[in-house]
């Protein structure tokens, strides 16, 4: 392991750029009066403080302190259309002009639309919204405990499903490497909610037959993403998948791929289609939404059905009865509208989107490879490869050694494999006072990148390269 000391680095860095920000960083000096840190999503709170924005359309955001930035992050990778879209505007506008889009607390038809879409656009026979990804994998997550009657869970070590009491276990990503993900990322958790909780490393089939074959009869379900996303932007492998279907079926366990990154990112429907697999469960948000808060839970309608009151049931299908339910604003009408809008559009053109989107993608991993190869520094760039030849993700990694394959978190969390540090804190903001966006070295283009942004980013990234390069 390469111990390397950014700390000069970083000084220059904050330097350079609180004296180009004054705005956003007097508006950081108020904001931690009021809000923790500042903010309200840790990952925003980007140090020394965060650009604030002033507008936002396209592949560019506009800060408080009038710099265009150009942006990979596109909302947590929910804006596949780039930001504020005319397509998802335009009808948004026009609706709340003419008295409809506020919540009203009844249900419309247009929820009926959207369900509709994703229903037919990912194989699930039953949906039921809700408003964050966290919120669906809890749900999901209670139906298939509820179905089967059993305790366990089994994720994935560095698989991140959002903040809920299931999910905190084996999300401690620089820590997790030393102890095979293990630890619970959170206070205020419950043993008695983590103790339940199975983790077993990602792209393994071997170590997740032999977990199933020890515990395999007590679990509930398995939640597993198609496409790590936090853990490091990789594809589940083939083999991973089909292992995760057929352990899960032989066991009478739930199979839950959450795809709240992965639904509608690599064409328009779910992930799982890429492997040729139907999980039982399946979790969405982000781009389903077009920008608005929606989330859903689909999948196989006896167990779906849970989450209802039906009439039908015997008492002891009532028992099991799952409380998917509450939520003031689930399925709000003007979230509809956005994600009815947002999922047609892609459906409808979806033989030019997703190509285009592949296209740019490798032309980006190419390009930022190219550009940090130009001042020596290697550079491995994950999202690209599996069942994903064409992909519109990507992830920057600096491993010590170029010739391992990069497959799962702990190989790019493992301090001794590869550069953190660089990957996680300085990037961010060496790309950042070249007005490019990036998070934790996470990337995605949109429709609304051009050719042109790809060119931009390749400079942005030899610029930045020759900044860290003496700090190797
Ligand atoms: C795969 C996955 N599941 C669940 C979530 C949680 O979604 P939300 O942030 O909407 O709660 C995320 C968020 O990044 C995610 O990437």
């Amino acid at each position: 392991m390469k111990v390397r000391d950014y700390t000069p680095l970083m000084a220059k860095l904050s330097d350079i750029y609180a004296r180009r920000s004054p705005y956003s960083k007097a508006i950081q000096g108020q904001a931690v009066n009021y809000l923790v840190d500042g903010g309200s999503h840790t990952l925003r709170l980007i140090k020394p403080f965060p650009p604030r924005i002033a507008s936002a359309r396209g592949a560019w955001l506009t800060d408080e302190d009038g710099h265009k930035i150009m942006d990979l992050w596109q909302g947590h990778m929910a804006n596949i259309l780039g930001h504020n879209p005319r397509e998802i505007t335009t009808p948004l506008a026009e609706a709340l002009g003419g008295g409809f889009g506020l919540q009203t607390g009844f249900t419309d038809r247009l929820q009926v639309d959207t369900a509709r879409i994703l229903c037919d656009r990912t194989g699930s026979e039953r949906m039921r919204f809700t408003t964050s990804g966290a919120l669906a994998t809890m749900y999901a997550i209670m139906l298939g405990r509820a179905f089967t009657g059993r305790e366990l869970v089994l994720k994935v070590g560095g698989g991140w499903h959002g903040s809920q009491p299931w999910a905190l276990k084996g999300i401690d990503y620089h820590g997790g490497v030393g102890n095979g993900y293990q630890a619970v990322e959170s206070n205020g958790v419950p043993a008695a909610v983590t103790d339940q909780v199975l983790v077993t490393p990602f792209n393994d089939p071997e170590r997740l037959r032999d977990l199933f074959r020890a515990s395999g009869d007590q679990m509930a379900c398995f939640i597993m993403e198609p496409f790590i996303g936090v853990g490091g932007y990789m594809p589940a492998s083939q083999e991973f998948v089909q292992a995760a279907r057929e352990l899960t079926q032989q066991y009478g366990v739930v199979l839950i791929l959450d795809e709240v990154i992965a639904g509608f990112r690599f064409r328009a429907g779910n992930m799982g289609a890429l492997y040729d697999i139907q999980p039982d469960l399946a979790t969405f948000g982000k781009i389903i939404g077009g920008g608005m808060p929606v989330a859903a839970v689909g999948g196989r309608a006896e167990i779906m059905e849970l989450a209802g009151l039906s009439e039908g049931g015997s008492r002891a299908y009532k028992a099991a009865r799952v409380k998917f339910s509450g939520g003031t604003y689930s399925a709000h009408p003007a979230s509809m509208l956005a994600a009815r809008t947002m999922m047609s559009y892609l459906v409808d053109h979806e033989a030019e989107i997703y190509p285009r989107l592949g296209k740019l993608g490798e032309q980006a991993r190419r390009t930022v490879r190219d550009a940090f190869a130009a001042e020596g520094i290697y550079v491995h760039v994950t999202g690209g490869d599996g069942v994903l030849p064409g992909s519109s993700m990507f992830m920057l990694h600096f491993p010590f050694e170029p010739d391992r394959p990069l497959v799962c978190p702990s190989d790019c969390f493992d301090p001794a494999r590869c550069d953190i540090p660089l990957c996680h804190t300085v990037l961010d903001l060496a790309m950042l006072v070249e007005d490019v966006f990036m998070l934790h070295s996470h990337a995605g283009i949109s429709t609304a990148h051009t050719e042109a942004d790809i060119a931009f980013l390749g400079e942005a990234c030899q610029h930045a390269a020759r900044r860290i390069k003496p700090y190797l």
